[in-house]
C-alpha cells in the first residue's frame, strides 16, 4: 500500500492551516460569531492580602450599557476547594468570586457586563472596593525559606550513598542558582466566549486541552459532562498558560447565565500577568563531585520555588538531575514556600527548563575545576540506564548529539581557558549543554470518516486535540495522507471540539506522539475492517477508493483508542539534545550578543522538519529570553508585579538570535510508540541557558549563576 508520499510524514511541507491564519480565516476563541454577545471585565484586587469590607457599584451601575456587575456577594456558588491548598492539575476547579478574601495582588474581585468591551472596561474602572489588609503577607521566597514545606505529591529521590559519594570525589562545587518568575505570553490573549443553552453551556476557548476544560468546568459548575461543550479550534500559544481553565472563563460562564446572554471576556495583555499563569521563582542547590577522570560520584540538586496561598504546584527541577549521567549517588529535593502571589503553575518544559540551568551550569563548573573539556566531560557520565527508574532508556543518543553538535560548531577552536579569545573589544566564549525532555505518549482517541464522490475518497479525521501553534493540523494530515495514501488535498482535519473522540491534548510534549500514534490507528482500523468484510488479505495492496467499492459503500467510519503497550512502560523514554552557543562579550559595557547556536536533537522520528525546527527555534529563543531579559519583579511592599506590560518584560526579538543551525539525527523510536515518535516542544528550551551562561563564563571568566544575565551584573 505504501507508495513515495511527496506530501506524507517527514516532508517539510508547509502549514495545511497555514493560509487560512495569514488571512485572518482562522477563528480564534474571541472571534467565533456569536449573536447578542455581551462582554465581560474582570475586576483586580489592589492587595494582596485581607478582605473586602465594602464594594460601591453605584458609579459603575449608572452607566450606559452596564447589565451585570459580579462580586462575592451575587455570585453563583461554586465547588470550592475542600482541602487547604489542593494540588493544581490542569483539569482542577477553578474557583472565583466565592468569599470576600483576597489573596494576592491583581486576584479578580469582581466581573462587570455590559454591552460592549469599552464600556464593561470602563464600569470596571469605577468600582470601589474597601479593603482590611493584612499586614502578613509574605512576597519574597529567599526571605521566606524557614515557611518551606514539602510537597503532598513526593517527588525527592534517593540513590546510593550521597556522604560516601563525596568522600570519593578528587574536586567538588556546590552552588546556588536563582531563577526569577517569567511569564509566557502567547500571542493571543486568552479569551472565551460562553453561551447558555437549555441548560448546556458552550464554551469557545484558548485551551491546550480540551477534555480537561470540559471536566473542570463541569466540577466547577456541578454539572455534568455532556452539558458542557468546549472549542478550541485555534489556539495562538499556550507555553503551558492554557493548559488549565483561568478564571475568566469561569466568569463568563457565570456571567452569561445570570444575564441570559453569551459573555465574551478576553483577557487585557496586563492582565496576563496577573491572571493567567506563570513559572514561579526557585532557589536551586547543586552539588558535584567528580573523580580527576572525570567519573561522577556524588550529585545533590535541592529546589526551593514558591506556590500560592491557595493551591500547590511544584515545578521538578530536579527530574533532569535524577536521569542524566550515570552517578551512582544522588538525591533530589524540591520544596515549596506558601507566597501571597499568583498561582504558578506550567511553563514550557516545567522543571527542566529551569532545573537544566542549574544542573548544566554546575556541570561547567566543574568540568573546569577538574580541567576537563565540558563536552568530553558529559561523555565520560553517559548512560543508558535511567538510574532514577532503574530502567534502560528506549534510546539515548546523547553522545552523538554531543559529537555531531561540537563538528558543526567548531569546538575544537575552543580555548579553554576563559578570556582567551578576543576580537577588539570583545570578548569571545564557547558554551555546551547537554538536554533531555521525557518523551511521553498517552491514551488517544480518533475517528476516522471515510467518503468516497466520483471515484475519489475524502477522509475527514476528527480529535478534540488542539493545535497551540505547533502544526497538529498538518503533521495529523500527512500521518492519515500517508495511511490512506492519498494526496493531503483529499484529507480533512478537524480538531478542537469536545465533541469529538477524547485526546490528551496539547502539553508535556506528548501531543505530536499521542495524536500521530491515535490518527493512525483509527486509519489502520478502517483499512482492516474494509478488508476483513471483504476477505482481503491484510498485506494485500488495494487502494482505499477500491475498497470502498468492493464493499459497495460510498461512507465508512472507524474509531480506534491507541495506548502505550508494556514495552514503553518497560523503558525510560526521553527526547535528547545538545546545544552549542557562541557569545561575544564587550569588555568595557559587559552587553553582549549571542552570535550563533548549533542545536542537535534526538527525538525520535521527525513528522515535518519545517515545523519540527519552528517549535526548536522557538524554544531556544525562549531559552535566550530566560538569559537575556526576562523576569517578573515583585514590589517588596505590596506584592503586585512591577512588570505588567512589555515594555517593562522584555522579550528577546530576531535581532537577539543571530544565527541558529538546528540538526535532528534520524532516528524513530518504536519502543516510544509504533510511529517513532518523541516530542520537540520543550526539549528546544530545556538547557539553552545553561550554554549561553557557560558561554559567558568561557567570554569572560565570570560565573553568573542569577537569571536574567544583564549586563550591569555582569560588569
Ligand atoms: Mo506545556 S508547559 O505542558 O504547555
Amino acid at each position: 500500500m505504501k507508495t513515495k508520499n511527496a506530501t506524507g510524514v517527514g516532508n517539510a511541507i508547509d502549514r495545511v492551516e497555514g493560509h487560512l491564519k495569514v488571512t485572518g480565516e482562522a477563528t480564534y476563541a474571541s472571534e467565533f460569531k456569536v449573536e447578542n454577545k455581551a462582554y465581560g471585565q474582570g475586576i483586580n484586587s489592589t492587595i494582596a492580602k485581607g478582605e473586602i469590607i465594602g464594594i460601591d457599584t453605584s458609579e459603575a451601575e449608572k452607566l450606559k450599557g452596564v447589565l451585570k456587575i459580579i462580586t462575592y456577594k451575587n455570585a453563583e456558588k461554586l465547588k470550592t476547594f475542600d482541602k487547604e491548598r489542593p494540588v493544581l492539575a490542569t483539569d482542577s476547579i477553578a474557583p472565583v468570586l466565592q468569599s470576600n478574601k483576597v489573596h494576592y495582588y491583581g486576584e479578580y474581585v469582581g466581573f462587570v457586563v455590559a454591552e460592549t468591551f469599552e464600556q464593561a472596561q470602563y464600569a470596571a474602572s469605577l468600582v470601589k472596593l474597601k479593603y482590611k489588609e493584612d499586614a502578613t503577607a509574605r512576597f519574597i521566597l529567599g526571605q521566606n525559606k524557614d515557611k518551606a514545606y514539602n510537597p503532598s505529591e513526593e517527588s525527592d529521590h534517593k540513590r546510593g550513598n550521597l556522604k560516601k559519594g563525596f568522600s570519593e570525589a578528587d574536586a567538588i562545587i556546590e552552588q546556588t542558582y536563582n531563577t526569577p518568575i517569567e511569564h509566557q505570553h502567547p500571542m493571543e490573549l486568552h479569551a472565551t466566549i460562553s453561551s447558555w443553552n437549555n441548560g448546556k453551556v458552550l464554551v469557545y476557548a484558548s485551551q491546550q486541552i480540551v477534555e480537561d476544560a470540559v471536566i473542570s468546568i463541569s466540577g466547577t459548575f456541578q454539572i455534568p459532562k455532556k452539558d458542557v461543550r468546549v472549542v478550541a479550534k485555534y489556539v495562538g500559544g499556550g507555553f503551558g498558560s492554557k493548559l488549565n481553565v483561568e478564571r475568566h472563563l469561569i466568569m463568563a460562564v457565570m456571567a452569561s447565565k445570570m444575564v441570559g446572554r453569551p459573555v465574551q471576556a478576553t483577557v487585557t495583555r496586563s492582565q496576563m500577568f496577573t491572571n493567567t499563569g506563570l513559572r514561579q521563582s526557585n532557589i536551586q542547590v547543586v552539588k558535584l563531585g567528580a573523580k580527576k577522570t572525570g567519573e561522577l560520584t556524588g550529585l545533590l540538586h535541592e529546589t526551593l520555588a514558591y506556590t500560592s496561598t491557595t493551591q500547590e504546584f511544584q515545578e521538578p527541577c530536579g527530574s533532569m538531575s535524577k536521569m542524566m549521567y550515570n552517578v551512582a549517588n544522588a538525591a533530589v529535593s524540591e520544596r515549596l514556600v506558601p507566597l501571597n502571589l499568583q498561582q504558578p503553575f506550567s511553563m514550557r518544559a516545567p522543571g527542566e527548563a529551569t532545573g537544566s540551568f542549574a544542573l548544566e551550569c554546575a556541570m561547567d563548573e566543574l568540568a573546569w575545576k577538574l580541567k576537563i573539556d565540558p563536552v568530553q566531560f558529559r561523555i565520560k557520565n553517559d548512560t543508558q540506564e535511567d538510574l532514577s527508574q532503574e530502567k534502560p532508556f528506549s534510546s539515548r543518543l546523547l553522545v552523538e548529539c554531543l559529537t555531531i553538535g561540537a563538528d558543526e560548531f567548531g569546538w575544537n577552536k575552543r580555548q579553554q581557558k576563559p578570556r582567551a579569545n578576543k576580537k577588539g573589544n570583545w570578548l569571545i566564549g564557547y558554551g555546551v549543554s547537554a538536554a533531555a525532555r521525557a518523551a511521553p505518549f498517552n491514551e488517544t482517541h480518533a475517528k476516522v470518516l471515510l467518503n468516497l464522490t466520483n471515484d475519489t475518497v475524502t477522509a475527514t479525521l476528527q480529535m478534540d486535540a488542539t493545535d497551540i501553534g505547533t502544526g497538529s493540523y498538518t503533521i495529523l494530515a500527512q500521518t492519515v495522507s500517508d495511511c490512506f495514501n492519498v494526496p493531503l488535498e483529499q484529507v480533512v482535519v478537524e480538531l478542537g471540539d469536545s465533541d469529538f473522540p477524547i485526546t490528551p491534548g496539547s502539553g508535556g510534549s506528548w501531543g505530536a506522539a499521542s495524536y500521530c500514534n491515535g490518527a493512525k490507528s483509527a486509519c489502520d482500523n478502517a483499512i482492516a475492517g474494509l478488508k476483513k468484510n471483504r476477505n482481503v488479505p491484510k498485506d494485500e495492496d488495494v487502494s482505499i477508493a477500491e475498497l470502498l467499492k468492493m464493499n459497495q459503500i460510498t461512507s465508512y467510519e472507524s474509531q480506534s483508542l491507541a495506548k502505550p503497550d508494556s514495552e514503553f512502560e518497560k523503558h525510560s523514554i526521553f527526547s535528547f539534545g545538545a546545544n552549542f552557543t557562541e557569545v561575544w562579550v564587550d569588555k568595557d559595557t559587559a552587553m553582549y550578543k549571542i552570535k550563533r547556536m548549533v542545536n542537535v536533537g534526538s527525538a525520535g522520528k521527525i513528522l515535518n522538519p519545517k515545523t519540527a525546527y519552528g517549535q526548536v527555534i522557538g524554544g531556544l529563543t525562549m531559552g535566550a529570553g530566560m538569559v537575556i531579559a526576562e523576569q517578573t519583579k515583585v514590589e517588596p511592599n505590596f506584592g503586585n508585579f512591577i512588570t505588567r506590560s512589555f515594555a517593562d518584560y522584555h522579550v528577546p526579538v530576531n535581532l537577539d538570535m543571530a544565527n541558529v543551525d538546528v540538526i535532528f539525527l534520524p532516528e524513530e523510536d518504536k519502543i516510544a510508540n509504533q510511529m517513532g515518535i518523541k516530542g520537540i516542544g520543550e526539549l528546544g528550551i530545556t538547557s539553552v541557558a545553561a550554554s549561553i551562561a557557560n558561554a559567558i563564563f568561557n567570554a569572560t571568566g565570570k560565573r553568573m549563576r542569577d537569571l536574567p544575565i544583564t549586563p550591569e551584573k555582569l560588569l
